[in-house]
């Protein structure tokens, strides 16, 4: 039998790349999504397949993971399948953009259903499982901004700190299970993220200058089968700034990311 993969944030970006990557090492993929569109999951995939490898099973599990609801309603589809799951990617998460005065409370509470209590919730059920399989390896997406103040997206950005370093602490604990963490560090990557988070009127905004998501998630994938414990996601001028991050003051660091996260008139429609 193929392996079995559950990725979250399936349906675009840098989630759907990381299942066609995996779909093209064998593995079979419960995919979810928020919206109708991991409903094509299956072609999708079909499509970014070559002919050697034919896509293995593919379950679409639409789901809203910033509720207990919505994972308890992907957990029950995991565990239908009575299956061993193989590989867990944590990926699904959403940025909102602007000035924190101006902002949505209830935008950035959403946010925090999402990118931090969904995860939390659904690590539990996958860390709990592959405790007791004593085996499995977990992929968890973050983000560069976890090494920065993110000014203009001021609760995304700690969000992400939350992220990597639960992963992190994660690692650690479930090493005597034989279970591997990662954490996936992508810089700016060409998604639909940035528009998603109300950002087109910002240098963040144009996916000119950002990472191809196919590289993204070759180096996520690549690092998980290697079992590392993180890894930047991204091309050189990526992989600097992460150096950057590791060494500039908090001030300094705010200042350069407000650059490209500030809204400006002469950016975009708005
Ligand atoms: N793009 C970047 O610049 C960047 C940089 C660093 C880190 N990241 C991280 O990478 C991850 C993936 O982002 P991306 O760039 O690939 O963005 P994306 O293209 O917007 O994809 C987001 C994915 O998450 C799903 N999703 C959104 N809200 C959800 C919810 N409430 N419940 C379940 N699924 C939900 C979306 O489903 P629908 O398609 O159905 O809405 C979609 O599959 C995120 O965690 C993000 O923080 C992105």
């Amino acid at each position: 039998m193929r392996p079995l993969a559950l990725v979250t944030g399936a349906s675009s970006g840098i989630g759907f790349e990381i299942a066609a990557q995996l779909s093209a090492r064998g593995y079979d993929i419960v995919g979810v999504g928020a919206s109708g569109r991991i409903g094509t999951l299956q072609s999708e995939l079909e499509k970014a397949a070559d002919a050697a490898t034919p896509v293995g099973t593919v379950v679409p599990v639409r789901a809203d993971l910033s509720t207990a609801e919505g994972v308890e309603h992907v957990w029950e589809q995991v565990e239908s399948l009575g299956r061993h799951l193989d590989v867990a990617v944590l990926n699904a998460g959403k940025s909102l953009g602007g000035s924190f005065v101006d902002t949505d409370l209830e935008d950035e509470l959403h946010m925090l259903d999402l990118n931090v209590t969904g995860q939390v919730r659904l690590a539990k059920h996958v860390v709990q499982t592959m405790a007791r399989q004593r085996s499995g390896r977990i992929l968890i997406t973050a983000s560069l901004s976890a090494l920065t103040p993110t000014p203009y997206e001021s609760i995304y950005g700690p969000t992400r700190a939350f992220t990597y370093a639960f992963a992190q602490g994660l690692r650690e604990e479930m090493r005597e299970y034989g279970v591997t963490v990662t954490a996936l560090l992508p810089g700016a990557t060409a998604t639909g993220f940035h528009h998603t988070a109300g950002m087109d009127n910002t240098v963040f905004g144009s996916n000119e200058w950002k990472n191809d998501p196919a590289q993204v998630a070759q180096q996520g994938v690549e690092a998980l089968f290697a079992g590392k414990d993180h890894v930047i996601g991204g091309n050189r001028a990526t992989r600097r700034a992460a150096l950057l991050n590791r060494v500039l003051p908090e001030r300094v660091k705010a200042r350069r990311f407000a650059k490209d996260s500030r809204p400006t008139p002469s950016h975009g429609a708005h």
